[in-house]
Parts: C-alpha cells; sequence; structure tokens
C-alpha cells in the first residue's frame, strides 16, 4: 500500500491546459473520489498518477518516491477502467492471472491469488467461462479481481459502473466499499454519481475546469461547500439559489431578495453592508409553511415513492423542494415557505462561501 502526493501537478495537451496546478495527498489506505463535470480534467489526473499519461509540470510521488519518469508498470498501480478491456479470447481465470502470468510469477502462487479473488468476487462458478457469456455485472467484477490478484499498491477507478443498470451499480457500490474495508488499499475513484461519490469516499475532490475546487469528507462538501460550484455539484436535487443583498438589522443580519423580503441569516463576517451574494438553501431543507414569509407557484410535482419533489417558482425563478410530506402531492397552485437560517448558505459576489 501506498501514499499517493500530487504537487504542482499541470498537464497540457499542446497548447490547451487541461489541468491548472493540482495539490493533494492520499494518505496511505484511504479511498478518495474524484467528482466534477465531464471534461473537467478527472481521467487525466487520474492517467498521469498510472503513468499513462505524461506530466507537463509537477510531481506525482508514491510512496514517497517520484515516479514521474517511470513506467507504467513500474509504478505497482492497478487501473480499472469503466469498459472493461478484458481479453475476449481467455476465461476468467485467465484473464484474472494474465498480468501475473507475464510476470513469471510461480503457478501455485497465482492459482492461490486468483483463487482467493474469485471467492471474495463471487466469481468461483465462472471462472472457466469466456467474457461473451458473462453479464456486465460479472465482467465488472472480473476486471476488479484482474487488479485485485496484482496486490497493487493502489488502485485506480475511472467510473468503473457506469455501464450497469441501477440495482447491478448499487450492489457492485457495496461490493466495493467492502472490498476497500477488507484490503484497506489506497483507491482513487472516478464517478460522475452522487450517492457512489457520498457513500464511497473517506474524501471527496471536486473538480472543475481542471482545477481543485474542494477536498473534504462527503459530510463537509454537503455541509460547507466552499463555493457555488460545490454547493450546485454535491447534492440531488441540486442547491437553490436567489440573488440578493446582505444586510445588517438590529441584532442580526439578513439577505434581502428582489422582492423586498428579508431573509434573516446568522451574521457573516467578511462581508459589508449591502454587497451582493448568493443565498443557497438545499431542496430538503426548505420548510412548507401555511405561515411561510415567501410565496411560490407549483409548477410541478414528481412523487419519487421515497418522497416528493416540488418545482418551485419563485420570483420567476425555478426553485425546488424534496419533502417525505405526502400531503405535499396536493400542493398547489401555491405554497408558503421558508428557510431554517442553520439551512442557509451565503456566498460572495466572487461565488465564495461567506461564513
Ligand atoms: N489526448 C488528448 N488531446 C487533447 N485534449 C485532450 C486529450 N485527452 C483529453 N483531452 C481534453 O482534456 C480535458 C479533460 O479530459 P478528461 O478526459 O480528463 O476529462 P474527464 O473529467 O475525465 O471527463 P469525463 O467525465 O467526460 O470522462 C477535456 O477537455 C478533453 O477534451
Ligand atoms: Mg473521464
Amino acid at each position: 500500500m501506498a501514499s499517493i502526493d500530487i504537487e504542482s501537478v499541470r498537464k497540457s495537451y499542446g497548447p490547451f491546459p487541461v489541468l491548472h496546478g493540482v495539490d493533494l495527498t492520499i494518505r496511505d489506505g484511504e479511498f478518495i473520489v474524484l467528482v466534477g463535470p465531464s471534461g473537467c480534467g478527472k481521467s487525466t489526473l487520474l492517467r498521469m498518477i498510472a503513468g499513462l499519461e505524461e506530466v507537463t509540470s509537477g510531481e506525482i510521488r508514491i510512496s514517497g518516491n517520484r515516479v514521474n519518469d517511470l513506467a507504467p508498470k513500474d509504478r505497482d498501480i492497478a487501473m480499472v477502467f469503466q469498459s472493461y478491456a478484458l481479453y475476449p479470447h481467455m476465461s476468467v481465470a485467465d484473464n484474472m492471472s494474465y498480468s501475473l502470468r507475464l510476470r513469471k510469477t510461480a503457478k501455485e502462487k497465482i492459482a492461490s491469488a486468483v483463487g482467493s479473488a474469485a471467492t471474495k468476487l463471487g466469481l468461483d462458478p465462472l471462472l472457466e467461462r469466456r467474457p461473451k457469456a458473462l453479464s456486465g455485472g460479472q465482467r465488472q467484477r472480473v476486471a476488479m479481481g484482474r487488479a485485485i490478484v496484482r496486490q497493487p499498491k493502489a488502485f485506480l477507478f475511472d467510473e468503473p459502473l457506469s455501464n450497469l443498470d441501477a440495482r447491478l451499480r448499487e450492489q457492485m457500490r457495496a461490493e466495493i466499499k467492502k472490498l476497500h474495508a477488507d484490503l484497506k488499499a489506497t483507491s482513487i475513484y472516478v464517478t460522475h454519481d452522487q450517492i457512489e461519490a457520498m457513500t464511497l469516499a473517506d474524501r471527496i475532490v471536486a473538480m472543475h475546469g481542471g482545477v481543485v475546487q474542494q477536498v473534504g469528507t462527503p459530510l463537509e462538501l454537503y455541509d460547507t461547500p466552499a463555493n457555488l460550484f460545490v454547493a450546485g455539484f454535491i447534492g440531488s436535487p441540486g442547491m437553490n439559489f436567489l440573488e440578493g443583498r446582505y444586510v445588517v438589522t438590529g441584532e442580526g443580519a439578513g439577505i434581502r431578495l428582489s422582492d423586498g423580503t428579508v431573509v434573516p441569516v446568522a451574521r457573516r463576517t467578511g462581508i459589508g453592508p449591502d454587497a451582493a451574494v448568493t443565498l443557497g438553501i438545499r431542496p430538503e431543507h426548505v420548510v412548507i409553511s401555511d405561515s411561510g414569509m415567501l410565496e411560490a407557484g407549483v409548477e410541478l410535482v414528481e412523487p419519487t415513492g421515497f418522497g416528493i419533489i416540488l418545482h418551485l417558482s419563485l420570483h420567476g425563478l425555478p426553485f425546488k423542494i424534496f419533502t417525505l410530506d405526502r400531503e405535499a402531492l396536493s400542493a398547489g397552485p401555491k405554497v408558503r415557505v421558508d428557510f431554517p437560517q442553520k439551512h442557509l448558505h451565503v456566498f460572495d459576489e466572487k461565488g465564495n462561501r461567506v461564513d
């Protein structure tokens, strides 16, 4: 196992910069999840750690040793891709043992490594099959098995579950979590999936436009997003945003919205009176109440089974509520809402969190 240090790492393809200086320290045994929109540089960063992509500048260290110029095979890292990239003409067992056979590992050692990985992944009955006779989930397990048998210092996963249907993803997600609890191998996992990121990560790294926006535990990113990007990206349905101005009232403070309503907030330091701000509140934190301070039009009611998503129009802007209260099913055409202070987020003109 290994720690991984990424220091001032930049990447350009020709004149086009893709990563603008990434600094990140991944602890031994940690499970890190990289999230961010398409094209933000997640795969590029992962591929540089694996050695599949050259580092333009900066340094990558594995267990303290600089690996910038080390070939992928000498980095002792296993990568699991979205496309499983199994050899179609080989059995499951041969796919799994391929890298060990390449390294001329002793036969008994190979058999025991493949056997124990197969048992962990529930692949015992499938060892003689070819990939084409497997389901997507089973192929994904073989791809994981192939990585595990190598006992690498670290695992890199690039959206390994995105080809699977929702049910299988859920199942494999739990299996990956168990596997990590078992192997305790340093892992970096790229995903678009909110739930995967929140449930798997020791720490999440949120990226946008080739820049790391925030690094923290899932709940740190959910509770105290560092900026508007992270606030909008983490959580589903996404956080609501309203433009306003920060006002200082007698003993407290508030955000004055476009219609003149002042939403009380806790005093913020580091922001002046009348500064333009964005107020953020998550759909699950909005309270529907007959005495609520704001009125909103109900545009759409979406039952999810578990709860209900109300699509509202507030000051002409889209606004969402998520509630477990089934009475909301018959809401409309207007509802009144309240914003509990402890759930309010305030962002300055640049989009950075103000506490
Ligand atoms: N070989 C290449 N040559 C030029 N540009 C590239 C190359 N590979 C990637 N890029 C660009 O680098 C940026 C980052 O790509 P990357 O694949 O890392 O994104 P990503 O975050 O993994 O996105 P996705 O979620 O869609 O997989 C993109 O704008 C992409 O077009
Ligand atoms: Mg990618």
